[in-house]
């Protein structure tokens, strides 16, 4: 096999770290290629579930005694505490490996020392390596340890001119199938996904992540968070069937803002807690209002269908804007077409304090 340089191999890790989207929470993604003397892949691997080996720990099975002299190249610097696994980093001298390139370095203080156990042992130890792909693939996990509270998406459907529903409440769904779809996997791919109890009460919505076609549910279900202050949530809405588990978050249990209403920052503190580290908030237009105007929203997903209805229920209510100087301003990251729809992503500019 021709060899490959660290670059490349760093290129390579960060797509198998993407293989663990959806199943490694609240562990971050993780890829790892190890290279010989000479520069060959001889072992490769990424973190496939929370509880399951390591990504070094995987590659280093792999290359057996090739791994010793050689790089190991790893997206998130090698953890330095025992968990559910050993210290990768005490693998890695075990190994034998002379070099290891790291893109991220490791935010969470309990796990991070590993780079300095690594040049302790003699090992030279490299940092930065593709550092902003590595990020951008891994950022859910990195903001939420890095401050402590969930990345949050808030993802809501529309028509062309911003619409959420017809005026008589007809038309629950605005998008195509195609989109759904979409959404579905989206789900799949968070720990927690977050609705208002008005949404609850005008819609009965399941919340669940499945198959659209036959209902069947993917094995790994979201959390379902209500955001409900007083406890309003009915005793047989469909979100409290035995699909998933679901938290009705309620003012008492959570704490209240100063408007009487669920306190946010203490629910998305304590859905950290729980080990959320992206949650994707679907609405309603009221919740998604208070989020945003709190500066809580990481990244906005819009399904926009290609439809017109000129009157109804906008896709968004109060977002603490009345002046276009405090307009909140985003940055387009991607425009898909899903079916007949678009699909937007665009992440909120950070506002000047
Ligand atoms: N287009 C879309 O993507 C989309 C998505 C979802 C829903 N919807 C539509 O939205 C409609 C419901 O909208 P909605 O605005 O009434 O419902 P919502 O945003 O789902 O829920 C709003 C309720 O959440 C509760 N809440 C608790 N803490 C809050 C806080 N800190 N800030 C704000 N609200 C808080 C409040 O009730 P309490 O104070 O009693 O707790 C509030 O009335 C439905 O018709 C649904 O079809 C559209």
């Amino acid at each position: 096999m021709a060899s490959v340089s660290v670059d490349e191999a760093m290129r390579h890790a960060i797509a198998l770290a993407a293989r663990g989207l959806g199943t490694t929470s609240p562990n971050p993604l993780v890829g790892c290629v190890l290279l010989d003397a000479a520069g060959e892949i001889v072992g490769e691997g990424f973190h496939a579930y929370a509880g399951g080996p390591h990504a070094e720990i995987v590659a280093l099975a792999q290359a057996g005694k090739r791994a010793r002299g050689g790089t190991a190249v790893v997206t998130l610097e090698p953890r330095d505490h025992t968990g559910r696994t050993g210290p990768c980093s005490h693998a890695l001298i075990a190994a034998g490996v002379a070099r290891v390139v790291v893109a991220v370095p490791d935010p969470n203080p309990i796990a991070s020392g590993g780079a300095a156990t690594l040049r302790a042992a003699g090992i030279e130890v490299e940092i930065g390596v593709r550092v902003g792909e590595a990020e951008a693939g891994n950022i859910a996990w990195l903001t939420s340890m890095r401050r402590g509270w969930p990345y949050v998406i808030w993802k809501y459907a529309a028509t062309l001119d911003g619409r959420s529903a017809a005026a008589d409440g007809t038309s629950m769904w605005i998008t195509s199938e195609a989109a759904r779809i979409d959404v579905h996997a989206l789900r799949g791919t968070v720990d927690a996904v977050i609705a208002g109890v008005g949404t609850v009460l005008a819609d009965d919505p399941r919340l669940t992540a499945r198959n659209l076609r036959d209902g069947t549910l993917a094995i790994r279900q979201p959390l379902r968070v209500v955001v409900d202050s007083s406890g309003r949530t009915p005793a047989d809405a469909r979100v409290r069937d035995g699909a998933a588990r679901t938290w009705i978050a309620t003012a008492t249990e959570v704490g209240a803002g100063p408007d009487g209403r669920v306190d946010l920052p203490a629910l998305l503190a304590e859905l950290h807690h729980r080990g959320v580290r992206a949650a994707l908030l679907e609405g309603g237009p009221r919740l998604a209002g208070a989020f945003l105007a709190a500066g809580l929203v990481d990244k906005v997903v819009g399904y926009v269908a290609p439809k017109l209805l000129g009157a109804g229920p906008t896709a968004l209510l109060d977002a603490g804007v009345t002046t276009i100087a405090d307009v909140i301003d985003l940055e387009l990251t991607d425009v898909t077409q899903v079916g007949p729809d678009l699909r937007i992503t665009a992440l909120p500019r950070k506002r000047e304090a």
